[in-house]
């Protein structure tokens, strides 16, 4: 089976030198958020975010990313990073790995950590509305507006506000099927949905398309969540490069202890055949996001 394997590890490569390159020309002068950022930041994660955004782009533009593209690619990783460092934090998930190395509040402190969250994701905005991309203004605008939205109050933190109260913190809840899916919906998927369509904004995708894009990334979305929660009951810390059996014991309500692990995996591969079958009725070349869906399944980590 052909993979994306390969192809994430060189976009790693460039979103690194994306930032670095950023970096130089902009000096933060707290050097406790400097070396916070690139610890964090840096020569991890899968960029499955940027891949999404600049493989759809190409399928709809040029073949090349342009440097425009790069740099949103980038920022859009910021602004997961920011997620994941806010997510681990001890009111959150209490989370002490990720991405293969001790958490930022662990290695730094909590103040540090929420400092760099909120520092990561203006800076990700401060990337995307600079006057140096040549990119048209109301595209840039585009994608600002989107990117916010999905983001905010009716998306991720949306999303992680439902997630914790899943946990029982706040009121008693019953496992729920519809309560499940639009917690994920939010708190991931409407940032993988964002990522497909600033690509397809980028590369001048119509309205039918974006619509397209959208009903491709819910499901991807949905799919890669479940995933997530599968791998954290049967996966391992050397695995994955994060903590496990997290959700269980926080008590959180996923897919996983409402269906159990054979039904939640047959979920998955419903909804991948389903996106693939979406994501099919654009005709461009989208053996990529093709390919990008049967890695959501597939993943190890
Ligand atoms: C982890 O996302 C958080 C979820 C939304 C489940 P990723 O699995 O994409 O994390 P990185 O970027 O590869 O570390
Ligand atoms: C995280 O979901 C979602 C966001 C950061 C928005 P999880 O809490 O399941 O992610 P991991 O398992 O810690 O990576
Ligand atoms: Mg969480
Ligand atoms: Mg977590
Ligand atoms: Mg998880």
């Amino acid at each position: 089976m052909k993979t994306i394997n390969n192809d994430l590890v060189k976009l790693g490569k460039i979103i690194d030198k994306t930032l670095l390159s950023y970096l130089k020309k902009k000096k933060i002068s707290q050097k406790r958020l400097s070396d916070s950022l690139l610890y964090s930041s840096l020569g991890s994660g899968k960029r499955l975010r940027a891949f999404m955004l600049i493989e759809t782009a190409k399928a709809f533009g040029s073949l090349k990313p342009s440097n425009d593209t790069l740099i949103i690619a980038t920022a859009l990783e910021l602004i997961h990073t920011y997620s994941l460092i806010h997510d681990d934090l001890p009111c959150m998930d209490n989370s002490s790995l990720r991405r293969g190395k001790k958490t930022s509040h662990i290695e730094f402190d909590e103040a540090t950590a929420i400092l760099l969250g909120d520092g990561l994701q203006s800076l990700a905005f401060e990337m995307i509305s600079s006057h140096d991309l040549a990119i048209q203004n109301d595209v840039k605008l585009k994608i600002i507006s989107e990117l916010s939205r999905s983001i905010g109050f009716n998306g991720m933190v949306g999303g992680q506000m439902m997630d914790l109260v899943s946990e029982g913190r706040y009121n008693k809840l019953s496992p729920n099927e519809k309560y499940i899916t639009q917690t994920q919906k939010l708190k991931t998927g409407a940032l993988i949905i964002f990522s497909l369509k600033a690509g397809g904004i980028i590369g001048g995708a119509n309205s039918k398309e974006l619509k397209i894009l959208e009903k491709f990334g819910e499901k991807i979305g949905l799919a890669f969540q479940i995933i997530d929660d599968i791998l954290d009951c049967t996966s391992t810390e050397g695995l994955l490069g994060k903590s496990v059996d997290a959700d269980l014991k926080s008590g959180k309500m996923t897919f996983v202890t409402l269906l159990g692990l054979e039904q939640s995996k047959l979920k998955v591969r419903k909804l991948i055949e389903e996106a693939k079958k979406e994501i099919s009725k654009i005709p461009k070349d989208t053996e990529k996001l093709m390919m990008l869906a049967e890695f959501v399944e597939y993943r190890k980590n």
